[in-house]
């Protein structure tokens, strides 16, 4: 950065009370509310403003003057500078109560959540080298990831973060590492790669996205420049948030394990990020109790619907993307389970499906945008005894929840933070909630 900008960054110091949304250190001087990155809560900083409104300002740490006693070197050599994580600096439990605090504050504030449950943490075995997904992005042959919004405000620019090692990916993601590297340097026409890796099968897939590469192409990259444990590679365009598949070699899926089920996923599908907590992801949503009719919408692979068959009459699972009903489909016959059933569709038209049934339960694990407001009518006018909601967004979970809950149908019985991104701000929760019994139901 040229000196004379530098000159013009405005230096505060702060006392941070606590930590908000996205791992953000919230502090007030003068009127002012100040959102403040790698901060730890009351610790005194020294923090450079890299945006500045009427009354609020974001920033960073630029020095520490009293450290937090939670505080710790973050193991990365990156953080900070990459996006990826934002509480490498906390100690676990210290990362553990602020996403309670967290979570508990956006249902309240932004739900209007008068009366919370209890609310439980599941923490992850392990804190970093947890990652079976990656996506890397690629500039003039340059692999990395993208660069902390607060650095990209500063400087103006937008640049790659040209990583060695990512310390949350599993260890054979980062292995890839240096081959991806040079992939990306030989062949312009890649934009990003993502990688996920199977455990279960020690086996890697690989997309490319960006400009199509032909099959030979294809073929080279995976037999002279990939170790043998990338089992597929495919060429892939983006158009908006979806990739389409242009061409594929090698094998185009792989399986995982857990908890005593085994998975086929597509390089399409989605397959939760935390292979730690696969197992415990399970027990929380399986009910204790034998269930009757259920629906799991947003079903993807049949991570949940299959194993929750175990338990119910029937299950029926839906999601839009075709490759994962595939597998959903696949999966239900693998692990022998007769009464589950898949379908392509939206939630709302799934749930209008069941109008004048009785549904015992509903699993709904829906991207971070939340639920329709579609879905969230049908859902009311069905009314399933219960609800269990799987959210990796308190922010759009609040507002669903506050839905739900309004209409004085259901009571909202507990929430369960399980932490599938340790060193990051994302917090994932299970939330349950039973239909209030009226008098002629007791
Ligand atoms: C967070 S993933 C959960 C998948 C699954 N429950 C699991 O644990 O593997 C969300 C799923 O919602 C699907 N999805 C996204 N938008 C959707 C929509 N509008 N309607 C239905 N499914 C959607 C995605 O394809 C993806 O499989």
């Amino acid at each position: 950065m040229e000196k004379s900008q530098a000159n013009k960054e405005r230096l505060v110091e702060l006392k941070i009370d606590k930590l908000v949304a996205g791992g953000k250190g919230l502090a007030r001087k003068e009127g002012k509310v100040y959102f403040i990155k790698y901060a730890a809560p009351n610790e005194i900083v020294q923090a450079v403003i890299t945006k500045e409104k009427k009354d609020f300002a974001e920033g960073r740490v630029e020095k520490v003057i009293i450290p937090s006693s939670a505080r710790v070197e973050p193991q990365c050599p990156h953080y900070g500078v990459c996006g990826g994580c934002q509480l490498q600096h906390l100690e676990y439990q210290a990362q553990l109560s602020q996403k309670v605090e967290i979570f508990k504050e956006q249902l309240q504030r932004l739900g209007k959540i008068k009366e919370l449950p209890p609310v439980e943490v599941v923490p992850s075995p392990q804190t970093y080298g947890y990652r079976i997904r990656a996506q890397f992005h690629v500039e003039n042959g340059k692999l990395g990831f993208v660069e902390d919004e607060t650095l990209r405000e500063l400087k103006k620019d937008f640049q790659i973060v040209d990583i060695e090692t990512c310390p949350i990916l599993h260890p054979k993601i980062n292995e890839l590492i240096p081959y991806l590297k040079k992939v990306s340097e030989d062949y312009p026409q890649i934009r990003e790669i993502h990688v996920t890796y199977s455990p279960n099968m020690q086996e890697a897939l690989i997309k490319l996205v960006g400009e199509k590469l032909d099959k030979n192409q294809l073929w080279n990259i995976k037999n002279n420049y990939l170790p043998p444990y990338v089992v597929g590679v495919g060429s892939y365009k983006r158009v908006e948030k979806e990739l389409i598949r242009m061409e594929f070699v090698g094998r185009d899926y792989t399986f995982i394990e857990a908890k005593g089920f085994r998975y086929r996923v597509s390089a399409e599908s989605f397959v939760q990020n935390n292979y730690l907590l696969w197992d415990k992801f399970i027990e929380l949503v399986l009910p204790q109790e034998k269930r009757g009719y259920c629906l799991d919408l947003f079903c993807g692979i049949g991570f949940f619907t299959i194993p929750f068959a175990t338990k119910a009459f029937f299950v029926e699972g839906s999601d839009l993307n075709p490759f994962a009903i595939a597998d959903a489909e696949y999966n239900a016959r693998l692990n022998r389970r007769p009464n589950v059933s898949f379908v392509r569709m939206k939630p709302s038209q799934h749930l209008k499906k069941h109008l004048d049934k009785e549904l015992d339960t509903v699993i709904l694990d829906p991207p971070r945008a939340g639920l329709d407001k579609k879905d969230i009518k049908v859902l009311l006018d069905i009314k399933p005894d219960r609800i269990v909601y799987i959210s990796c967004n308190p922010s759009t979970l609040a507002r669903d929840l506050s839905q739900l809950l309004k209409s004085g149908d259901y009571v909202y019985k507990k929430a369960v933070i399980i932490d599938l991104f340790p060193q990051t701000a994302h917090i994932e929760s299970v939330n349950y909630l039973e239909k209030v019994q009226t008098e002629e139901g007791i």
